[in-house]
Protein backbone atom coordinates (compact mmCIF):
# COMPACT_ATOMS: atom_id res chain seq x y z
CA UNK A 1 0.00 0.00 0.00
CA UNK A 2 1.46 3.13 -0.49
CA UNK A 3 0.01 5.44 1.87
CA UNK A 4 2.78 6.50 4.52
CA UNK A 5 1.58 8.74 7.49
CA UNK A 6 4.11 10.49 9.40
CA UNK A 7 3.36 11.48 12.98
CA UNK A 8 4.83 12.93 16.16
CA UNK A 9 5.40 10.70 18.71
CA UNK A 10 5.56 13.04 21.80
CA UNK A 11 4.01 16.87 22.26
CA UNK A 12 5.23 18.07 18.73
CA UNK A 13 8.09 19.53 17.18
CA UNK A 14 9.73 16.60 16.53
CA UNK A 15 11.23 17.52 13.14
CA UNK A 16 8.67 16.13 11.21
CA UNK A 17 9.20 18.72 8.86
CA UNK A 18 12.46 17.69 7.70
CA UNK A 19 11.82 14.36 7.95
CA UNK A 20 8.75 14.82 5.40
CA UNK A 21 10.94 17.12 3.43
CA UNK A 22 13.87 14.05 2.96
CA UNK A 23 10.90 11.53 2.36
CA UNK A 24 9.40 14.18 -0.19
CA UNK A 25 11.78 13.47 -2.70
CA UNK A 26 10.40 9.99 -3.43
CA UNK A 27 6.77 10.79 -3.49
CA UNK A 28 4.22 12.22 -5.59
CA UNK A 29 1.97 14.23 -3.24
CA UNK A 30 2.24 15.13 0.66
CA UNK A 31 -1.13 15.69 2.85
CA UNK A 32 -1.47 17.57 5.73
CA UNK A 33 -4.25 15.78 7.27
CA UNK A 34 -5.02 18.20 10.29
CA UNK A 35 -4.03 21.20 12.51
CA UNK A 36 -3.95 24.75 11.39
CA UNK A 37 -1.47 27.93 11.25
CA UNK A 38 -0.51 26.51 14.87
CA UNK A 39 2.04 24.25 13.41
CA UNK A 40 4.97 25.41 12.37
CA UNK A 41 7.61 22.62 10.39
CA UNK A 42 11.19 24.12 10.07
CA UNK A 43 12.85 23.34 6.68
CA UNK A 44 16.58 24.05 6.55
CA UNK A 45 17.96 24.25 2.85
CA UNK A 46 21.23 25.59 1.93
CA UNK A 47 21.67 27.51 5.17
CA UNK A 48 17.95 29.12 4.79
CA UNK A 49 15.19 28.61 7.36
CA UNK A 50 11.82 28.45 6.38
CA UNK A 51 8.92 27.89 8.63
CA UNK A 52 5.87 25.99 7.17
CA UNK A 53 2.62 26.74 9.34
CA UNK A 54 -0.10 25.46 6.80
CA UNK A 55 1.35 24.34 3.74
CA UNK A 56 2.48 20.76 3.68
CA UNK A 57 6.44 20.12 3.92
CA UNK A 58 6.54 18.38 0.61
CA UNK A 59 6.16 22.01 -1.29
CA UNK A 60 10.47 22.16 -1.10
CA UNK A 61 10.50 19.40 -3.67
CA UNK A 62 9.24 20.19 -7.18
CA UNK A 63 6.86 18.78 -9.25
CA UNK A 64 5.13 16.94 -5.71
CA UNK A 65 1.27 17.79 -4.98
CA UNK A 66 0.24 19.09 -1.77
CA UNK A 67 -2.93 18.85 -0.59
CA UNK A 68 -4.20 20.72 2.75
CA UNK A 69 -6.68 18.14 3.96
CA UNK A 70 -10.42 18.64 5.36
CA UNK A 71 -9.15 17.79 9.05
CA UNK A 72 -7.21 20.91 8.89
CA UNK A 73 -8.31 24.74 9.61
CA UNK A 74 -7.37 27.04 6.54
CA UNK A 75 -6.96 30.65 7.85
CA UNK A 76 -6.94 32.28 4.57
CA UNK A 77 -4.24 35.35 5.16
CA UNK A 78 -1.72 33.99 6.98
CA UNK A 79 -1.55 31.32 4.30
CA UNK A 80 -1.15 33.63 1.64
CA UNK A 81 1.21 35.09 3.69
CA UNK A 82 3.12 31.89 3.56
CA UNK A 83 2.44 30.88 0.01
CA UNK A 84 4.03 34.49 -1.03
CA UNK A 85 6.83 33.72 1.06
CA UNK A 86 7.43 30.50 -0.75
CA UNK A 87 7.14 31.67 -4.12
CA UNK A 88 10.23 33.99 -3.10
CA UNK A 89 11.87 31.03 -1.78
CA UNK A 90 11.38 29.24 -5.53
CA UNK A 91 8.73 27.42 -4.57
CA UNK A 92 5.76 26.67 -7.53
CA UNK A 93 2.39 26.83 -5.61
CA UNK A 94 0.40 25.79 -8.32
CA UNK A 95 0.88 22.57 -6.92
CA UNK A 96 -1.02 23.44 -3.92
CA UNK A 97 -4.23 21.93 -3.22
CA UNK A 98 -7.25 22.86 -0.34
CA UNK A 99 -9.93 20.51 0.50
CA UNK A 100 -13.40 22.39 -0.24
CA UNK A 101 -14.52 20.53 3.20
CA UNK A 102 -11.88 22.18 5.61
CA UNK A 103 -13.02 24.62 7.87
CA UNK A 104 -11.92 28.24 7.81
CA UNK A 105 -10.03 29.66 10.45
CA UNK A 106 -11.63 32.75 10.89
CA UNK A 107 -10.57 36.53 12.69
CA UNK A 108 -13.26 36.10 15.45
CA UNK A 109 -11.69 32.59 16.01
CA UNK A 110 -8.42 34.00 17.03
CA UNK A 111 -9.79 36.69 19.34
CA UNK A 112 -12.25 34.39 20.92
CA UNK A 113 -8.98 32.24 21.52
CA UNK A 114 -7.05 34.94 23.10
CA UNK A 115 -9.61 36.21 25.19
CA UNK A 116 -10.61 32.52 26.56
CA UNK A 117 -7.26 32.01 27.41
CA UNK A 118 -7.10 35.16 29.37
CA UNK A 119 -10.13 34.49 30.92
CA UNK A 120 -8.90 31.33 32.06
CA UNK A 121 -6.54 32.83 34.55
CA UNK A 122 -3.61 30.27 36.12
CA UNK A 123 -5.89 27.66 34.47
CA UNK A 124 -4.84 28.43 30.51
CA UNK A 125 -3.44 25.96 28.04
CA UNK A 126 -1.85 27.74 26.41
CA UNK A 127 -2.36 27.44 22.83
CA UNK A 128 -0.58 29.03 20.01
CA UNK A 129 -3.41 31.92 20.79
CA UNK A 130 -4.43 31.18 16.46
CA UNK A 131 -7.65 30.63 16.99
CA UNK A 132 -7.22 26.96 16.29
CA UNK A 133 -9.53 25.39 19.21
CA UNK A 134 -13.07 28.15 18.22
CA UNK A 135 -12.35 27.38 15.35
CA UNK A 136 -12.59 23.48 15.28
CA UNK A 137 -15.63 24.34 18.01
CA UNK A 138 -17.43 25.86 15.29
CA UNK A 139 -17.07 23.07 13.27
CA UNK A 140 -18.07 20.33 15.89
CA UNK A 141 -21.13 22.61 16.59
CA UNK A 142 -21.82 22.54 12.82
CA UNK A 143 -21.57 26.22 12.40
CA UNK A 144 -18.38 26.72 10.92
CA UNK A 145 -18.01 28.20 7.28
CA UNK A 146 -16.12 25.53 4.81
CA UNK A 147 -13.08 26.84 2.21
CA UNK A 148 -15.81 25.61 -0.74
CA UNK A 149 -18.13 28.44 0.57
CA UNK A 150 -15.79 31.28 -0.62
CA UNK A 151 -16.04 30.20 -3.48
CA UNK A 152 -19.44 31.90 -3.78
CA UNK A 153 -18.81 35.24 -2.19
CA UNK A 154 -22.16 36.71 -2.06
CA UNK A 155 -23.74 33.37 -0.08
CA UNK A 156 -20.73 33.41 2.08
CA UNK A 157 -20.45 36.48 2.97
CA UNK A 158 -24.22 35.93 4.34
CA UNK A 159 -23.18 33.10 6.25
CA UNK A 160 -20.32 35.06 7.63
CA UNK A 161 -22.18 38.16 8.79
CA UNK A 162 -24.70 35.74 11.08
CA UNK A 163 -21.95 33.78 12.32
CA UNK A 164 -19.98 36.83 13.24
CA UNK A 165 -22.89 38.94 14.95
CA UNK A 166 -22.96 35.47 17.19
CA UNK A 167 -19.31 36.10 17.74
CA UNK A 168 -20.08 40.00 18.81
CA UNK A 169 -22.31 38.70 21.24
CA UNK A 170 -19.83 36.84 22.90
CA UNK A 171 -16.91 39.10 22.83
CA UNK A 172 -19.36 41.97 23.83
CA UNK A 173 -21.67 40.66 26.53
CA UNK A 174 -19.41 37.92 27.77
CA UNK A 175 -16.09 38.94 27.35
CA UNK A 176 -16.82 42.83 27.51
CA UNK A 177 -14.55 43.24 24.42
CA UNK A 178 -15.02 45.85 21.45
CA UNK A 179 -17.03 44.02 18.39
CA UNK A 180 -15.41 43.37 15.55
CA UNK A 181 -16.01 45.05 12.37
CA UNK A 182 -17.95 42.66 10.39
CA UNK A 183 -17.88 44.27 6.73
CA UNK A 184 -13.94 45.54 7.19
CA UNK A 185 -13.55 41.68 7.61
CA UNK A 186 -15.51 41.19 4.58
CA UNK A 187 -13.33 43.63 2.67
CA UNK A 188 -10.37 41.19 3.65
CA UNK A 189 -11.70 38.08 2.64
CA UNK A 190 -12.93 38.67 -1.01
CA UNK A 191 -9.43 39.41 -2.60
CA UNK A 192 -8.06 36.09 -0.55
CA UNK A 193 -10.94 34.89 -1.41
CA UNK A 194 -10.58 35.16 -4.86
CA UNK A 195 -6.90 34.29 -4.67
CA UNK A 196 -7.53 30.74 -3.04
CA UNK A 197 -10.13 29.55 -5.32
CA UNK A 198 -8.32 28.31 -7.78
CA UNK A 199 -6.53 25.88 -5.59
CA UNK A 200 -9.91 24.46 -3.60
CA UNK A 201 -10.77 21.06 -4.82
CA UNK A 202 -11.93 17.94 -4.08
CA UNK A 203 -9.07 16.45 -2.09
CA UNK A 204 -10.66 13.00 -0.71
CA UNK A 205 -11.10 11.79 -4.49
CA UNK A 206 -7.24 13.55 -5.37
CA UNK A 207 -5.78 11.06 -3.07
CA UNK A 208 -8.14 8.38 -3.58
CA UNK A 209 -6.79 8.29 -7.64
CA UNK A 210 -3.26 9.07 -6.32
CA UNK A 211 -3.47 5.70 -3.90
CA UNK A 212 -5.38 3.94 -6.21
CA UNK A 213 -2.84 4.74 -9.06
CA UNK A 214 0.14 3.09 -6.89
CA UNK A 215 1.42 6.53 -6.40
CA UNK A 216 3.56 6.98 -3.16
CA UNK A 217 1.82 9.81 -0.58
CA UNK A 218 2.74 11.03 2.10
CA UNK A 219 0.20 12.18 5.26
CA UNK A 220 2.10 14.95 7.47
CA UNK A 221 0.47 15.11 10.79
CA UNK A 222 0.83 18.28 12.67
CA UNK A 223 1.56 18.80 16.42
CA UNK A 224 1.51 14.88 18.15
CA UNK A 225 0.00 12.14 19.80
CA UNK A 226 0.32 13.44 23.37
CA UNK A 227 -1.60 16.95 21.84
CA UNK A 228 -4.55 14.41 20.22
CA UNK A 229 -7.95 15.67 21.79
CA UNK A 230 -8.79 12.16 22.29
CA UNK A 231 -5.41 10.93 23.47
CA UNK A 232 -3.30 13.23 24.62
CA UNK A 233 -3.09 14.74 28.05
CA UNK A 234 -6.19 16.37 27.88
CA UNK A 235 -7.06 19.42 28.31
CA UNK A 236 -3.85 20.17 27.36
CA UNK A 237 -3.81 19.53 23.96
CA UNK A 238 -5.16 21.17 20.65
CA UNK A 239 -8.73 20.54 19.18
CA UNK A 240 -7.64 17.48 16.22
CA UNK A 241 -6.75 13.99 16.17
CA UNK A 242 -2.82 14.20 15.04
CA UNK A 243 -2.80 10.44 15.91
CA UNK A 244 -2.60 8.08 12.52
CA UNK A 245 -6.66 7.44 12.78
CA UNK A 246 -6.85 11.67 11.93
CA UNK A 247 -5.06 10.59 8.82
CA UNK A 248 -7.93 8.76 7.61
CA UNK A 249 -10.57 10.68 8.90
CA UNK A 250 -8.53 14.49 8.19
CA UNK A 251 -7.85 13.28 4.38
CA UNK A 252 -10.63 10.82 3.17
CA UNK A 253 -8.23 7.78 2.88
CA UNK A 254 -9.52 5.01 3.67
CA UNK A 255 -8.14 2.74 6.50
CA UNK A 256 -7.24 -0.41 4.41
CA UNK A 257 -4.59 2.32 1.98
CA UNK A 258 -2.32 2.69 5.31
CA UNK A 259 0.87 1.42 4.06
CA UNK A 260 2.86 2.24 7.23
CA UNK A 261 2.97 4.66 10.01
CA UNK A 262 6.53 6.25 10.74
CA UNK A 263 6.85 7.95 14.32
CA UNK A 264 8.60 10.61 14.82
CA UNK A 265 10.29 11.67 18.20
CA UNK A 266 13.21 13.60 18.97
CA UNK A 267 16.32 11.86 21.08
CA UNK A 268 14.82 13.79 23.90
CA UNK A 269 11.44 15.45 25.45
CA UNK A 270 10.12 18.81 24.64
CA UNK A 271 6.68 20.52 25.07
CA UNK A 272 5.19 23.96 24.99
CA UNK A 273 2.74 25.43 27.07
CA UNK A 274 0.98 23.63 30.07
CA UNK A 275 0.32 20.70 31.15
CA UNK A 276 2.19 17.55 32.77
CA UNK A 277 5.55 16.64 31.52
CA UNK A 278 7.00 13.84 34.01
CA UNK A 279 10.34 13.98 32.67
CA UNK A 280 10.94 17.93 32.63
CA UNK A 281 14.65 18.91 33.50
CA UNK A 282 14.45 22.35 34.91
CA UNK A 283 17.85 22.24 35.72
CA UNK A 284 21.34 22.90 33.31
CA UNK A 285 20.26 19.64 31.56
CA UNK A 286 17.20 21.59 29.88
CA UNK A 287 19.34 24.69 29.97
CA UNK A 288 22.11 22.50 27.54
CA UNK A 289 19.03 21.28 25.25
CA UNK A 290 17.09 24.34 24.98
CA UNK A 291 20.71 25.84 23.84
CA UNK A 292 22.02 23.09 21.93
CA UNK A 293 18.62 22.27 20.22
CA UNK A 294 17.63 25.85 19.93
CA UNK A 295 14.27 24.93 21.39
CA UNK A 296 12.18 27.42 20.82
CA UNK A 297 8.72 27.57 19.19
CA UNK A 298 8.59 27.65 14.99
CA UNK A 299 4.64 29.39 15.41
CA UNK A 300 5.11 31.35 18.33
CA UNK A 301 8.91 31.74 19.63
CA UNK A 302 7.87 30.48 22.50
CA UNK A 303 10.89 28.62 24.78
CA UNK A 304 10.10 24.62 24.85
CA UNK A 305 10.37 22.86 28.10
CA UNK A 306 12.75 20.56 27.55
CA UNK A 307 13.49 16.96 29.69
CA UNK A 308 14.75 13.12 29.52
CA UNK A 309 13.60 10.54 26.88
CA UNK A 310 10.21 8.73 28.27
CA UNK A 311 9.89 5.93 26.49
CA UNK A 312 6.59 5.17 28.38
CA UNK A 313 5.07 8.04 26.17
CA UNK A 314 6.76 6.26 22.85
CA UNK A 315 5.47 2.84 23.59
CA UNK A 316 1.72 4.51 24.28
CA UNK A 317 2.32 6.35 21.05
CA UNK A 318 3.11 3.15 18.79
CA UNK A 319 0.44 1.43 20.12
CA UNK A 320 -1.80 3.98 19.48
CA UNK A 321 -0.49 4.90 16.18
CA UNK A 322 1.01 1.49 15.12
CA UNK A 323 3.95 2.73 13.75
CA UNK A 324 5.78 0.47 11.83
CA UNK A 325 8.81 2.29 12.80
CA UNK A 326 10.88 5.96 14.11
CA UNK A 327 12.73 8.12 12.92
CA UNK A 328 15.10 9.46 15.88
CA UNK A 329 15.98 13.34 15.35
CA UNK A 330 18.05 15.90 17.28
CA UNK A 331 20.76 12.67 18.99
CA UNK A 332 23.33 15.46 18.03
CA UNK A 333 21.70 17.61 21.02
CA UNK A 334 23.01 15.18 23.28
CA UNK A 335 26.38 15.62 22.78
CA UNK A 336 28.36 16.77 26.06
CA UNK A 337 26.05 15.58 28.62
CA UNK A 338 28.25 13.27 30.18
CA UNK A 339 25.33 10.81 31.56
CA UNK A 340 22.23 10.14 29.88
CA UNK A 341 18.93 9.37 31.26
CA UNK A 342 15.83 7.42 30.25
CA UNK A 343 12.20 7.23 31.77
CA UNK A 344 11.10 3.41 31.37
CA UNK A 345 8.62 3.29 33.91
CA UNK A 346 6.78 5.87 36.24
CA UNK A 347 5.89 5.64 40.06
CA UNK A 348 2.42 5.83 40.11
CA UNK A 349 -0.80 5.54 42.52
CA UNK A 350 1.70 2.96 44.88
CA UNK A 351 3.24 1.05 41.86
CA UNK A 352 5.66 1.02 39.31
CA UNK A 353 3.83 0.63 35.80
CA UNK A 354 5.40 0.62 32.29
CA UNK A 355 2.45 2.09 30.63
CA UNK A 356 0.15 5.47 30.66
CA UNK A 357 -1.53 5.68 33.97
CA UNK A 358 -4.34 3.58 34.98
CA UNK A 359 -7.80 5.06 35.50
CA UNK A 360 -8.44 7.76 38.38
CA UNK A 361 -4.75 8.72 37.37
CA UNK A 362 -2.77 11.00 35.02
CA UNK A 363 0.72 12.10 33.54
CA UNK A 364 0.89 14.52 37.02
CA UNK A 365 0.38 12.10 39.12
CA UNK A 366 3.79 10.46 37.29
CA UNK A 367 6.91 10.14 39.16
CA UNK A 368 9.76 8.69 36.39
CA UNK A 369 11.70 5.93 36.69
CA UNK A 370 15.07 5.81 34.93
CA UNK A 371 17.96 4.15 33.87
CA UNK A 372 21.16 5.54 33.12
CA UNK A 373 23.07 5.61 30.19
CA UNK A 374 26.98 6.98 29.05
CA UNK A 375 27.09 10.02 26.74
CA UNK A 376 29.38 10.85 24.20
CA UNK A 377 31.70 14.28 23.97
CA UNK A 378 32.05 13.98 19.90
CA UNK A 379 30.20 15.94 17.70
CA UNK A 380 27.90 13.49 15.29
CA UNK A 381 26.93 16.47 13.07
CA UNK A 382 29.54 14.96 10.53
CA UNK A 383 28.16 11.42 11.00
CA UNK A 384 26.48 9.91 7.41
CA UNK A 385 26.46 5.98 8.05
CA UNK A 386 25.19 4.41 11.43
CA UNK A 387 29.18 3.34 11.58
CA UNK A 388 30.07 6.96 11.43
CA UNK A 389 28.41 7.33 15.01
CA UNK A 390 30.35 6.89 18.41
CA UNK A 391 29.70 3.49 20.49
CA UNK A 392 28.31 5.46 22.82
CA UNK A 393 25.05 7.05 20.57
CA UNK A 394 24.60 3.94 18.95
CA UNK A 395 24.17 1.96 21.88
CA UNK A 396 21.70 4.87 23.12
CA UNK A 397 19.82 4.45 20.12
CA UNK A 398 19.75 1.09 20.14
CA UNK A 399 18.55 0.92 24.00
CA UNK A 400 15.72 2.90 22.46
CA UNK A 401 14.32 0.67 19.87
CA UNK A 402 14.58 -2.35 22.44
CA UNK A 403 12.41 -0.54 24.84
CA UNK A 404 9.95 0.76 22.49
CA UNK A 405 10.17 -2.87 20.44
CA UNK A 406 10.70 -0.66 16.72
CA UNK A 407 13.84 -0.28 14.74
CA UNK A 408 14.77 2.91 14.18
CA UNK A 409 15.01 3.77 10.11
CA UNK A 410 16.58 7.11 10.48
CA UNK A 411 18.55 9.24 12.50
CA UNK A 412 19.17 13.02 12.16
CA UNK A 413 22.72 14.43 13.45
CA UNK A 414 21.87 18.18 12.59
CA UNK A 415 19.18 20.53 11.07
CA UNK A 416 20.45 20.80 7.52
CA UNK A 417 18.74 18.28 4.61
CA UNK A 418 21.97 15.94 4.92
CA UNK A 419 22.73 15.81 8.40
CA UNK A 420 21.19 12.81 8.20
CA UNK A 421 21.37 8.69 9.11
CA UNK A 422 19.24 6.55 6.72
CA UNK A 423 19.50 3.11 8.06
CA UNK A 424 16.64 1.69 5.95
CA UNK A 425 13.69 3.14 4.12
CA UNK A 426 10.26 3.51 6.23
CA UNK A 427 8.51 2.22 3.35
CA UNK A 428 7.76 -1.47 3.93
CA UNK A 429 6.30 -2.11 0.67
P1 LIG B 1 -3.60 25.28 20.17
O1 LIG B 1 -3.34 24.14 19.22
O2 LIG B 1 -3.08 26.59 19.68
O3 LIG B 1 -5.01 25.32 20.64
O4 LIG B 1 -2.72 24.96 21.50
C1 LIG B 1 -3.00 23.85 22.33
C2 LIG B 1 -1.73 23.22 22.84
O5 LIG B 1 -1.02 22.61 21.76
C3 LIG B 1 -0.74 24.21 23.48
O6 LIG B 1 -0.06 23.56 24.55
C4 LIG B 1 0.25 24.50 22.36
O7 LIG B 1 1.50 24.91 22.83
C5 LIG B 1 0.32 23.14 21.70
N1 LIG B 1 0.69 23.21 20.29
C6 LIG B 1 -0.08 23.58 19.24
N2 LIG B 1 0.62 23.51 18.10
C7 LIG B 1 1.83 23.05 18.41
C8 LIG B 1 2.99 22.70 17.64
O8 LIG B 1 3.04 22.79 16.39
N3 LIG B 1 4.06 22.24 18.35
C9 LIG B 1 4.03 22.08 19.69
N4 LIG B 1 2.97 22.38 20.44
C10 LIG B 1 1.88 22.85 19.81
Amino acid sequence: MPGLIVVGAQWGDEGKGRIVDLLAADVQMVVRYQGGNNAGHTVVREGRTVRLHQVPSGIMRPGVLCVIGNGTVVEPFSLLEEMDELAGFGCDLEVLRISRAAHLLLPYHQVLDQVQETSRGTQALGTTGRGIGPAYTDKAARVGIRVEEMLRFDAFARHFRVVAQEKNRLLVDLYGQPPLDIEAMLERLRPAAERLAPHIADTSLIVHQALRRGDRVLFEGAQGTLLDIDHGTYPFVTSSNPTAGGACVGTGMAPGEVGGVLGIAKAYTTRVGSGPFPTECRDEVGEHLVREGVEYGATTGRRRRCGWLDVVLLRYAARLNGFTSLAVTKLDVLTGLPRLRICTAYRCGGTVAEDWPPVGYSLADCEPVYEEWPGWSESLREARRWEDLPEAARRYVERMEELVGLPADLVSVGPEREQLIVRRSPWRT
